[in-house]
């Protein structure tokens, strides 16, 4: 089943860059984040500068900072709407200064987020206070912002979204809005004592922390580019989804690279709840957006030019299991559909996938989407197998109940396609 035109790298060796968190990469956690190695690689084998690349699922917007180091312009799509904040935020190359940063924790008009869960995710105390600094950010920096000043308030939403976060009952090791244990003791513990001076003082060292990014990202030298942005938003009152299923190009562009969501993927817009909420997303808001996210959307058939799909398939069949099947269907009509509408616009694609199981079977994502564009009038250009998840999960290669090799150690595989 393997075609040719495979190699093995690490893309950390053949990539030069400092760190997987050099410059802005890495301001807020994002689930998934594809290492800068990657995007640059692709960058610098198939485009010259001045070429548009394009990422449809672009989540924390690495595609962006890379595009901006090395001049290129590009699109960035996503439905989560954190994507806008930190895309923007990421790639700014104007100056802030600490005191845009100071926040009043006693604002007299609080916001209050319309999620009917926020309760359950904070103790009273605070709430109240963290309501008072979010009316600080909503009433007198976002709104009062230009179109073009909203960057700053973006900016200032970070630390400010990251002590939200950290103050809540969700536990922060788990991307996932999760309350456990260890959360509920961290509140408790944090009550304790001097709670507020805490909440300040973390919120501090996080626009230090800021600022060092973006002070770094502007010593790269970023180049005049554009860059089109486009996430689902709220305009007003009205909730714009961007689906990049429903979407078209306006433009030809040289590059697609991406990391579509995973086949049993985060529900990223569920782990984002708090941050949307606080942000102004209301209850409703945020289960519109979760309707649209692959693989737990609604799509019609499309036909699948993949004989990998079928043969697989008659397998999940065989599972009975009609939830993982739905799953599985769903999850590659929506990327087919996506690129039979986006197609004809872009001359290379570029995608990495992550090791996939449903259950026991391995799903080779990459060889599906492959045999599809195929079919579509790309040629395989190659596949870069990158051993390092192999590597990181080396104790798990021999199964410790049977004392067997596992049948496939995990790879990330990025595929290239060429029209
Ligand atoms: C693996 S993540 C991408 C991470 C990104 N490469 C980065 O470096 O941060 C996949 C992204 O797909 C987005 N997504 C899921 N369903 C979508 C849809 N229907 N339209 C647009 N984006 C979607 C998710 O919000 C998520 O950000």
């Amino acid at each position: 089943m393997h075609s040719e035109n495979r190699e093995e790298v690490l893309f950390r060796d053949i990539v030069d860059l400092e760190s997987t968190t050099y410059v802005t990469h890495g301001l807020y956690g994002y689930p998934a984040k594809f290492i800068p190695h990657v995007v640059r690689y692709a960058i610098e084998n198939y485009t010259q500068e001045g070429d548009w690349i394009f990422d449809p699922f672009s989540g924390h917007g690495t595609v962006g900072i890379e595009a901006t180091l090395t001049g290129r312009n590009a699109i960035l799509w996503d439905l989560n709407p954190i994507t806008k904040v930190l895309a923007l935020a990421s790639t700014y190359k104007g100056n802030i200064d600490p005191a845009d940063f100071e926040l009043d924790w006693d604002y007299k008009k609080p916001f209050h987020p319309n999620w009917e869960r926020i309760d359950y995710w904070y103790p009273e105390e605070f709430y109240k206070v963290l309501s008072k600094a979010w009316g600080y950010w909503h009433y007198e920096i976002f709104q009062n912002a230009s179109e073009s000043e909203k960057v700053i308030a973006y900016i200032i939403a970070i630390p400010l979204l990251k002590v939200t976060r950290y103050f809540s009952f969700s536990d922060e090791k788990i991307s996932k809005l999760y309350k456990s244990k260890y959360a509920i003791q961290k509140v408790e513990q944090l009550m304790k004592n001097n709670w507020f001076q805490k909440m300040e003082e973390m919120y501090w060292r996080n626009v230090y922390t800021v600022l060092k990014k973006l002070r770094e990202y502007r010593e790269y030298g970023p180049k005049d580019v554009e860059l089109e942005i486009f996430t689902s938003e709220k305009r007003g009152n009205k909730l714009v989804v961007c689906d990049s299923l429903n979407q078209s190009l306006h433009r030809e562009v040289k590059l697609l690279i991406t990391s579509p969501p995973y086949l049993q993927s985060q529900e990223y817009i569920r782990s984002f709840k708090l941050e949307l909420a606080w942000l102004g997303y209301s209850g409703q808001d945020i289960r519109t957006l979760t309707r649209h996210e692959i693989p737990y959307n609604k799509i019609k058939p499309v036909k699948i030019n993949s004989d990998t799909f079928y043969a697989l398939r008659e397998k999940v069949v065989n599972l009975r299991h009609p939830k993982l099947l739905h799953l599985y269907d769903t999850y590659f009509r929506s990327l087919v559909q996506f690129f039979n509408t986006n197609h004809s616009k872009i001359e290379i694609i570029a995608i990495f996938v992550g090791p996939a199981k449903i259950r026991h079977l391995r799903i080779p994502i990459d060889e599906i989407l492959k045999e599809h564009l195929e079919s579509l009038g790309f040629s395989h250009e190659k596949t870069l197998v990158d051993t390092i998840v192999a590597r990181r999960m080396f104790s798990t290669k021999f199964n410790p109940a049977t004392g067997l090799e596992d049948e496939r150690t995990p790879t990330e595989h990025l595929l290239i396609m060429r029209r």
